[in-house]
Formats: structure tokens, sequence, C-alpha cells
């Protein structure tokens, strides 16, 4: 059920769903070795499910968050922490709010700090005492972003304040009234943040990330598709859904 390509570990399942519930075992089962670990966590529409799932999780006693510490990817700038695009938002309604965290060790980036340089260099410092990130999530853009670094001529290092993409505002669009409500810019944990993590697990769906999911797992490595570092990290597994893997599979023939 898991293929590899290069160090990458590859999990296709039949549906959305199938994937959210792999993607919430392999996130479960990380917290029962590493109950006090530190866990970055992504948003979007993609980890929706295995939120869903992880939620479930807790409710049946199979998993316990109460000793973790969560450092959340990325937050648009400028945004209220209470809006409900924020990203501190839908962790609440999707995750915080229905578990056993404690919540002086959630983090998120302020969307509102005054000086976004102090703040990113203190998420970084944070990052570091809680000793790095036991298990990073991410989800991929269309464009290879993850967080929100996006395509560039050079990999970002560390958490950072980042312009959006056209192609970003056009994608995220979907969750504002409009697309003149997307925040131009974002706080995000850098490329080099992100390899820093001791595995990391990356979910996708559907046929609009089918490409870019070959392109980051076959193309050449190159800060033009952000994701695609992620064939130098040694702990990666992919999570996918069968619409997502339609390009690897004509390429290299998986049934
Ligand atoms: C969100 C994040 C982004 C998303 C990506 C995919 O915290 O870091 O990189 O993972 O934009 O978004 P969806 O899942 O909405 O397709």
């Amino acid at each position: 059920m898991f293929q590899k390509i290069g160090n990458i570990k590859i999990c296709i399942e039949k549906d959305y769903e199938a994937m959210s519930l792999r993607a919430a075992d392999i996130f479960a089962d990380c917290v029962a070795q590493n109950s006090n670990g530190a866990y970055g966590f992504a948003t979007g529409s993609t980890p929706v499910g295995m939120y869903k799932a992880l939620v479930e999780k807790y409710k049946n006693g199979k998993l316990d968050f109460s000793q973790i510490t969560t450092f959340n990817l990325d937050e648009y700038y400028p945004i209220k922490g209470d809006h409900d695009q924020s990203y501190r938002y839908f962790m609440e309604q999707n995750l915080f709010n229905h578990v056993n965290l404690d919540k002086s060790k959630i983090n998120l980036l302020n969307g509102q700090a005054e000086d976004t340089i102090l703040e990113c260099k203190a998420y970084d410092h944070k990052i570091g005492i809680a000793g790095g990130i036991t298990l990073q999530i991410l989800g991929i853009g269309t464009n290879g972003h993850i967080g929100f670094n996006e395509p560039n001529d050079y990999f970002s290092g560390k958490t950072g304040i980042v312009d959006l993409t056209e192609n970003t505002i056009n994608d995220n669009a979907r969750f504002f009234e409009s697309r003149a409500q997307v925040p131009c810019q974002a706080l995000s944990m850098g490329i080099g943040s992100i390899m820093s993590a001791k595995e990391i697990l990356l979910l996708a769906a559907g046929a609009n990330k089918s490409k870019i999911i070959a392109d980051m797992l076959l193309g050449r490595v190159m800060p033009q598709v952000p994701a695609s570092i992620l064939q130098f990290h040694q702990h990666v597994t992919v999570v996918l859904d069968t619409p997502a893997a339609e390009d690897i599979r004509l390429m290299l023939g998986y049934q």
C-alpha cells in the first residue's frame, strides 16, 4: 500500500475520506510514540477531513492531545484572529475547540503583529525551545507552495513575511466574499523551518493537484516548485486520493 519514490513514501487512497483516515492514523501513531512532541499544523480544505478524524479519535479515547505542543504553518497578514478566514479561527473550529489541547501549548503566528520581524523571530525561537517539530502536516498549493512559500528563485529559510502570488490569491478567493478581500501577504514558516521537522506528512486531494504532485515527486528540485525540496528530506510521507495521484500513476505505471 505504501510505495517509494526516492526517499518519499507514497500512499494512494481511493478517495478523500480514506486519505483523511490514513493521515489521521499516521498522526495518531506519531503522538502515541511522542506524546509530548511538537506538531505542525496546516489549514486549507485538504486537512479538514483529517482533523475531523482526529477529533473522532479523541472522543473515542484513542488520542490524547494533552501533552503536545502545536505550531501552525502560516497566517494571512494582516487579518484579525477572529476573522472567519483567519487560520486561528480555522484551527479553533476544526480542531482546537474539540480536543484536550493545553491552550498554553498552542502557537499561531499573529496576523495583527505590529512588528512582523520580531513576531517571526520569536516564533522560530519557540519552535527551538520546543525541541523542533516532531511531525509537520502539509498541504500543497497548485503552484507547489508549501506553507505560504511561493515559487521563487531561491528557497526561503526561516519564518518570515511573504507576498502571495496571483495564483494563490485566485485559489483562495473561494473562501472569501470576494477576491479583493484576500490578504496579499502572509506570515509563514520558511522552507528551512519546514525541512527541520523530523517527519513530514503531506496530503493532497483532487485532480487539480495531480500535476503539481508529479512535479514535486518526479521533477527537478528547484525553488520554482517549492515542495520539490521535500525530495531531500529523509522522512516524508505523501498521502493522496486517487485523482491527485493520476499523473504519477500514468508516469510510473502504478495500478
Ligand atoms: C495552509 C497552507 C497552504 C495550503 C495550500 C493548499 O496552512 O499552508 O500551503 O496547504 O494552499 O490548500 P488547500 O488544501 O485549500 O488546497
